[in-house]
């Protein structure tokens, strides 16, 4: 990544309101930021700071109330105005991977099937060979015919991790990864995440209340009270 690198999202003064009965509660205030191709992103801040809030808005699961936010110099919603639900869909399948605290892994499909399953609805050729290929990427291809029930916690989020850049996300969306992993475990998710950045030049986008873990982003965003409170760049980062 460098600052010369094209910015992939843009989000401008975007407010978030959630209603709760009459009560009105602003979850984003006034949010403005943009992401480089190539960066590693981390957010902190509070419990109920609205980072949740923030990243489901920017990966395109959530609308805002209101602002502006463009993916790739693609305006995808502004004051209100959204993308239809199957461009919207079409942006989410091609711009981003997923990963989340739960695994959501299915039970009953091997941890190859569960990799292939964004590809239920719509085949992709070479879909099979890419599969082996992301499993060896992250060190489980020895599972691949394993039950999500057969391996461990850090091994299943492996899976969730294949299974999210299976598509080949410009940007990868990581809400608490390693939330439910020990501390060995969160440090080895940590590099590997470090290593698709830096090798694959995937943008990451994480969101984690474990410092150690925000130390292996470029650049640490905290927010509180759903606004930017702080913003600093790590040491490690490449100019
Ligand atoms: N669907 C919802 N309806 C109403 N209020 C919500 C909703 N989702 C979130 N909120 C509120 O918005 C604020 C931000 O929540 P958010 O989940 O984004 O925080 P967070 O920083 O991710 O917290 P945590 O670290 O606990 O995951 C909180 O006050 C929360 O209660
Ligand atoms: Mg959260």
């Amino acid at each position: 990544m460098s600052q010369t690198s094209p910015i992939v999202l843009e989000a401008h003064d975007l407010v978030k309101i959630f209603h709760r009965g009459s009560e009105d509660i602003p979850a984003i205030n006034h949010v403005s930021l943009s992401i480089r191709e190539g960066e590693f992103v981390a957010f902190v801040g509070p419990s109920g700071s609205g980072k949740t809030t923030l990243i489901n808005i920017l990966g395109c699961l959530d609308n805002p109330t209101s602002g502006k936010l463009s993916l790739d110099g693609r305006v995808v919603v502004d004051e209100g105005r959204v993308l239809s639900e199957s461009a919207l869909t079409k942006v989410r399948r091609d711009i981003f991977g997923y990963i989340f605290q739960k695994f959501y892994l299915i039970p009953t499909l091997t941890v190859q099937e569960n990799v292939l399953l964004p590809f239920t609805f719509y085949r992709k050729p070479g879909a099979d060979a890419e599969v082996g290929r992301i499993l060896k990427l992250l060190g489980i291809d020895h599972r691949k015919d394993h039950l999500p029930g057969e391996i461990s916690g850090g091994e299943m989020q492996r899976v969730a991790i294949a299974r999210a850049l299976i598509n080949r996300p410009r940007i990868l969306l990581a809400d608490e990864p390693t939330g439910n992993l020990d501390t060995r475990r969160s440090e080895e998710i940590g590099e590997l995440l470090k290593g698709l950045n830096r090798r694959e030049g995937l943008t990451i986008i994480l969101v984690t209340h474990n410092p150690a873990l925000a130390n292996i982003a470029d650049r640490i965003i905290e927010l509180r009270d759903g606004a930017i409170y702080k913003e600093s760049w790590s040491s490690n980062r490449e100019a």
